[in-house]
């Protein structure tokens, strides 16, 4: 069964833009209800747009407190009917009330073979660390940082000549294949 998804985003949206697309052409069988940005800047915004997507700003920035940019964030998801939604770049921090509100109906992505390297600049501290294979994880989302169960995950090798934008690059080509295949593999679940 496919689901009715908001994509949260903060930046770049390419994440967001290959779903749209995967959506769009059948790959998948889920239909993007909504992309939200927290960030009016993003230049993902765009991209939604020019898909012909429904596009909402919920800029935290203009909320008195994270309570009310979430109670906002909420009312807009129930609106649309949404029944998962997928983070994909989005730099706020949920709270714990949100994320058991949505209980198991969030899930997020995160550049490398979590646990490792959680949080900020995964990249760099996989450069720095010297490993010889990095990632990307798709996980649930729970109360804290990158922590939630893991659906799956997909590996690189690092090579020497690597620096923290190469990496990057490779693990951005991953990152698009693994989240359409979980959405594939939940939508059949
Ligand atoms: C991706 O690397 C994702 O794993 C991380 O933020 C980045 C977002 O990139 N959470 P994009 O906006 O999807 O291009």
């Amino acid at each position: 069964m496919g689901f009715n998804l908001a994509i949260l985003i903060s930046g770049r949206g390419s994440n967001m833009l290959n779903i749209v697309r995967a959506c769009k052409n059948g790959e998948l069988s889920s239909n993007v209800a909504t992309v939200i940005s927290n960030n009016p800047d993003s230049d993902g915004l765009q991209k939604a747009k020019r898909s012909m997507i429904d596009v909402k700003i919920i800029d935290h920035k203009k909320f008195k407190n994270s309570s009310d940019f979430e109670k906002s964030l909420s009312n807009y998801l129930e609106k649309k009917r949404v029944n998962l939604i997928c983070l994909a770049g989005f730099m706020k921090i949920l709270s714990e009330d949100f994320v058991k509100k949505w209980d198991k109906k969030i899930i997020n992505i995160h550049p490398s073979l979590l646990p490792a390297f959680k949080g900020l600049n995964p990249h760099k501290k996989a450069i720095e660390m010297k490993v010889k294979y990095s990632g990307c994880t798709v996980h649930f989302v729970d109360k804290d940082v990158d922590s939630g169960n893991i659906i799956d995950q997909d590996i690189v090798k690092v090579s020497k000549y690597d620096d923290e934008g190469s990496l990057q690059k490779k693990i951005l080509m991953k990152e698009h294949k693994l989240y359409i295949n979980v959405l594939k593999k939940m939508e059949i679940e």
